[in-house]
């Protein structure tokens, strides 16, 4: 879900609205609005941000305090009343909330007893109606009350509270769930991330959690949930406005699928010496000698990011030599997993906020393990919570499916690969000179993979109507396979699956026929001859195939009904090339059907609730 506040001199609507609009990529299931004016107002709407702007036309929007919140259901259906602001009984308070509050039940079953009333099956209404509460019992202020609250609840959050009592201050709090805090001249920004700020200030502080944030216009305190005033610290933000702006495309998701030439080069800017044959991880050179004992890598990540784990395993375990696992942190977290000292955890994250990545890094830490974070957001709470890691620089993505942060995962993980290698003996400079090279040339060729555009759209147009589609590749072109299968069945919400080429005769056989379209990843390497036989097999059986090949490949052209090509490279960056194509494939399938592929129904960019 996404957060946004302010206080200050000017209008908070105009404001507000703009960051709802620019955090709606975190959820879009409904959106609403607080203001203090003279007296608090709420407005909230099921849907999209702009339902909210057509609802509030005929209303009065004025204020220079106020918060909104647009909404990833996870308690109560995304109706008009389970919105948030929540408010308490006579609307004296009222609450924005990312997160869960899991002892919600116990709380509401007492407040409930002394005659509260609930307007929503939200576990927020609950957090308001305790500080109110809380209010009732000892006449203590808000600032104190909500801190008591606070430290009643089980769960994480973020919150942001309004009280007409005290009408010049807003109450931000963090646990589990981030919150950035703008500092202006006599006015200050609150967000569960930094785009909805940017445009205003450079100057940011990142709460910590169990931080309570007490804001008024002249003056900012920070105090531990245990009463102790803590020292905020004021970082300058990287981030550039027009990173956030679609630039002249259609879609953001088009955009970054273009960017993907620069946003690999800056992942591999200044971490590689072609010439010398040297990998150089700065966020990493402190546990290098760490690296030559470790036993196992186990990489732990959710959606997305899992699939670039998979690439990164067959990377790591060539060069690297050292056995990995790849885990599905939800899974991993619960299943009393076995780890030691002599284990290396990398999580992978493009937000670095997701709940369960971030449980499962908790868990393994405790149980003594050396943990990298191999993020795309600076700053986030997964790079924070690790011993080291490697940023993977892709730059804000906005459309909800992932694509230019997949593609730097997958170069941070190339790097790690090699650095681990290097670190351990596992490979000659020689090697690394010749692969380096090769690497240090991907972003040219994504480039030329690019170009493949137009042809993809015409194929696309063939496609469009199918109901279902497979996707299949080998080594670590199944990654790749898998990955394709996500990005359709995200946006175009045709039925895909990705699977080893070869297990195709163990099931997903049975489905082929003429109205099932398989893509599969056919370039000319180890397995080449292995997957033409795969091909044929599904041939054999009417099954209509599109094949991404290496430029030039006849054999592939004589036996697909349509091929894309992509350039030469190295087996080790195949990954790097052949996910374009099928990123460029589901877009325009996508589009084609009339899908919002930057906000695919149900979905949210970041996962903070597990
Ligand atoms: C959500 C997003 C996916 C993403 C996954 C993991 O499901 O929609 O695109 O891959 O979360 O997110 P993370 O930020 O940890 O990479």
């Amino acid at each position: 879900c996404g957060i946004v506040g302010y206080i200050g001199q000017r209008e908070a609507y105009p404001i507000i609205i703009k960051g709802l609009h620019r955090l709606e990529y975190r959820g879009y299931d409904s959106a609403g609005i607080a203001l203090l004016d003279k007296e608090l107002k709420v407005y909230k709407k099921a849907g999209k941000v702009s339902n909210l702007e057509d609802f509030v036309k005929d209303v009065s929007v004025k204020g220079t305090v106020g918060m909104g919140h647009t909404r990833w259901a996870t308690h109560g259906a995304p109706s008009d009343r389970n919105s948030h602001p929540h408010t308490s009984g006579d609307r004296k308070l009222t609450i924005i909330h990312n997160g869960i509050i899991e002892n919600y039940s116990v709380i509401k079953e007492a407040l409930l007893s002394k005659g509260h009333v609930f307007k929503s099956d939200t576990d927020t209404e609950v957090l308001i109606h305790l500080v109110e509460d809380i209010q009732n019992e000892t006449g203590l202020d808000v600032e104190e009350a909500v801190r008591i609250a606070l430290n009643r609840v089980i769960g994480a959050y973020a919150i942001v509270i309004m009280s007409q009592d005290d009408p010049d201050l807003l109450i931000a709090a963090r646990k589990g769930s981030p919150l950035v805090i703008g500092v202006g001249k006599g006015e200050y920004f609150i967000a569960s991330d930094a785009t909805p700020i940017v445009e205003y200030t450079k100057n940011v502080i990142y709460l910590n959690d169990n931080e309570i944030a007490y804001i008024r216009r002249e003056d900012l305190l920070i105090k531990n949930i245990d009463n102790t005033i803590q020292v905020p610290y004021i970082q300058k933000l990287e981030l550039q406005l027009e990173m956030l702006e679609k630039g002249g495309y259609d879609h953001f998701m088009m955009k970054e699928i273009y960017e993907q030439p620069r946003s690999i080069r800056d992942c591999l800017r200044g971490r590689i010496y072609p010439e010398s044959g040297i990998v150089q991880l700065g966020g990493i050179k402190e546990y290098a000698e760490k690296l030559k004992n470790i036993d196992r890598i186990i990489i732990v990540a959710c959606g997305t990011s899992w699939h670039a784990g998979l690439v990164g395993e067959y990377l790591i375990e060539e060069y690297a030599r050292v056995p990995v696992e790849v885990e599905y942190a939800s899974e991993f977290r619960y299943r009393n997993p076995i780890i030691s000292e002599k284990d290396l955890v990398i999580a992978i994250s493009q937000s670095g906020e997701t709940a369960d990545t971030m449980a499962a890094i908790e868990l393994a830490k405790e149980k003594g393990a050396t943990i990298f974070g191999v993020c795309n957001v600076v700053g986030a709470s997964i790079p924070r919570a690790s011993h080291a890691g490697v940023y993977t620089h892709a730059g804000p993505e906005i459309g909800v499916a992932s694509t230019k942060a997949f593609t730097a995962q997958v170069t941070a993980l190339t790097l790690m690969a090699f650095y681990i290698a290097q670190q351990r003996g596992a490979i000659t400079q020689g090697k690394l000179v010749e692969y380096l090279t090769e690497l240090n040339e991907i972003p040219d060729l994504v480039e030329r993979a690019l170009k493949s555009n137009e042809q993809i759209k015409e194929i696309a147009a063939k496609f469009k109507d199918s109901n279902n589609c497979l996707f299949l590749g080998r080594g670590s072109s199944f990654p790749v396979a898998l990955e394709g299968a996500l990005k359709l069945k995200e946006i175009s919400y045709i039925h895909a699956e990705g699977y080893p080429a070869a297990e195709m005769k163990h099931g997903p056989i049975a489905l082929i026929d003429e109205d099932m379209p398989v893509v599969f990843i056919a370039t000319k390497h180890s397995s080449y001859e292995k997957v033409v036989s795969n091909i044929q097999e599904v041939k054999a059986r009417g099954g209509r195939v599109i094949a991404i090949v290496t430029e030039g490949d006849t054999t592939v052209r004589d036996m697909a009904e349509y091929v894309i090509e992509i350039p030469q490279t190295g087996e080790a960056f195949v990954p790097l090339l052949a996910t374009i194509p099928l990123q460029l494939l589901s877009y325009h399938i996508a589009v084609m059907r009339g899908c919002n592929v930057d906000q695919p129904r149900n979905l949210a960019k970041s996962v903070t609730v597990e």
